[in-house]
């Protein structure tokens, strides 16, 4: 079909932004991988001047990703467009995202610069940018709530300059549809040039509106939509990508136009992005959450046994939903978990398939019956990639009515040696962390600390997210078990060893 519309995804970098999100580098890279399985067109992968971080996972991403292009963010500053070149060097198609704000608000009170001079700051970041690459984008940050007028001139003079796509952002979420769309359409009339250039729309979701102005504006004529998986991002977050496509191809009769996702990637996406960022999915979310697709009342089941679209209108294997089907047991062996791991779709090293294997068992050990979601919850783990730098060998907890809350943990070091530390707390999981920090020798700040199901019943794994604090970086932590004093343990440890992994003083013992 014609009228493709290009999916600029902006989970790496807007997405990256959310509060209480936060990847590293391999985590990042794993998450850009599975966006060019969804076959997303463009991965904003980061803002690489802003950190060393973030210049190395563009660096990354922009050599190891193929068949998509990889955008770097950049202010309209020669710095931090020379560093976006350098982090893009590799890629196969290179974008660099130029943005500088345009609204009355922003020139007057962040920027104190007059209309002539954010034009004259605009164009010479575009061309300066063009010296390195040609697939240049220019976001009038606060787009929305920009005169018309002035916007008008600040994209007529950044296509002159060469840019190839103006984005059109809703920075602060203030559009409503309406609007949006006709602010689309004002630029399409009154921009000389703008059949050289296309237009992209950026939408945040503050007033739970960033879907809807998205589509609103594609209805309009904008051509590439900036979304993120789960619609993470800041503050209320971006539009939701899973939500703009599957609007899009529903909905072929009344928009007109297709993008070339694989939908069926969408929930592993969902889920990976989820697992990696600690940010879980609300139940209810369209097309991703768990009960997107769960019929509860009695006529609804009626008549979706019926007929299907009596009540549905996307078939659930279209976005790669899995029927949850009770799968292995403690007799079940090796061949059997591998069947089942490459039927969900997983890819695992032997290394990797060992551990999971190791996991797999000592749960089923533990549970009668293993589901698809405890072995995808397992599989998570291994996917992580991050050295056991401490280990945990054993736990003691004590807590109660009248108690005073104890833990006592045993730690494995990379040596072979152990260390033993207990201590007491204001609760369980307070002396348990407390413990682990004095064996480590490395204090974790709890930030956040999510605990939930994997699956029903009462024998459910339980999973356990936790973001700590150390030394200012915040780190995400998960892990599963059957019994969550344990899950909780080695979710935190989980954290520790990848700020361990980091400073080669705590690969030592403490
Ligand atoms: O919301 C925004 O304005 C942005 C720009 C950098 C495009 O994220
Ligand atoms: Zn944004």
């Amino acid at each position: 079909m014609a009228n493709n519309i290009i999916i600029f995804d902006t989970t790496l970098r807007d997405g990256e932004q959310s509060p209480g999100a936060s990847l590293d580098i391999n985590e990042k890279v794993q998450i850009a991988r599975q966006l060019a399985l969804l076959q997303v067109n463009v991965i904003e992968a980061g803002f690489p001047v802003s950190s060393q971080g973030d210049f190395e996972s563009v660096k990354r991403i922009a050599q190891d990703v193929r068949g998509v292009s990889v955008a770097g963010l950049a202010r309209a500053v020669e710095k931090d467009i020379d560093s976006a070149a350098r982090a893009l060097e590799k890629a196969e198609k290179p974008r660099i995202h130029i943005f500088l704000a345009t609204s009355e608000i922003h020139r007057k009170y962040k920027l104190l610069k007059a209309k002539e001079e954010i034009i004259h700051l605009a164009v010479k970041a575009v061309k300066y940018a063009r010296k390195y690459v040609d697939d240049i984008e220019f976001s009038p940050e606060d787009a929305s709530r920009t005169e018309l007028d002035f916007l008008v001139q600040v994209v007529e003079a950044v296509i002159d300059a060469g840019a190839k796509t103006v984005n059109i952002p809703d920075t602060v979420g203030y559009a409503v549809p309406d609007h949006y769309a006709s602010l689309i359409r004002g630029l399409k009339e009154h921009v000389k040039n703008i059949h050289k250039a296309i237009i992209s729309v950026h939408c945040h979701n503050d007033l739970g509106l960033a879907v809807a102005n998205s589509l609103a504006a594609v209805k309009a004529g904008a051509q590439q939509v900036e979304c993120t998986i789960n619609g993470i991002g800041e503050r209320a977050g971006n539009a939701a990508l899973e939500e703009i496509v599957m609007a899009l191809k529903t909905r072929q009769d009344f928009y007109h136009c297709s993008t070339r996702i694989v939908t069926k990637e969408l929930i592993a996406t969902s889920k990976l992005v989820s697992t990696l960022t600690g940010l879980r999915v609300q139940r209810n979310k369209a097309i991703v959450g768990e009960n997107a697709f769960a019929h509860q009342s009695g006529v609804h089941q009626d008549g979706v046994l019926k007929e299907r679209t009596t009540y549905e209108i996307i078939k659930p294997e279209d976005v790669g939903h899995l029927k949850t089907r009770l799968v292995l047991g403690k007799l079940s062996g090796r061949h059997a978990l591998k069947e089942r791991i490459k039927e969900l779709g997983y890819e695992l090293s032997e290394e990797e398939f060992e551990r999971a294997f190791k996991e797999f068992k000592h749960i089923a050990d533990k549970k009668k019956e293993v589901f698809d979601e405890d072995i995808e919850a397992i599989i998570g783990i291994e996917k992580m990639e991050v050295p056991a730098i401490f280990q945990l060998e054993g736990l003691s907890i004590s807590c109660g009515p009248n108690t005073v809350p104890t833990a006592g943990v045993r730690l494995k070091l990379q040596d072979g040696s152990t260390v033993d530390n207990a201590t007491i707390g204001d609760g369980p999981i307070d002396a348990l962390f407390k413990a682990i920090d004095l064996s480590t020798g490395i204090p974790g700040k709890l930030q956040d600390y999510n605990i939930q199901a994997v699956t029903s019943g009462k024998d459910a794994m339980g999973e356990v997210y936790v973001n700590i604090d150390v030394n200012g970086k915040s780190i995400a932590g998960r892990a599963v078990s059957t019994d969550i004093i344990e899950a909780s343990a080695k979710a935190y440890l989980h954290a520790i060893n990848k700020a361990a992994a980091n400073n080669p003083k705590y690969t030592i013992h403490p």
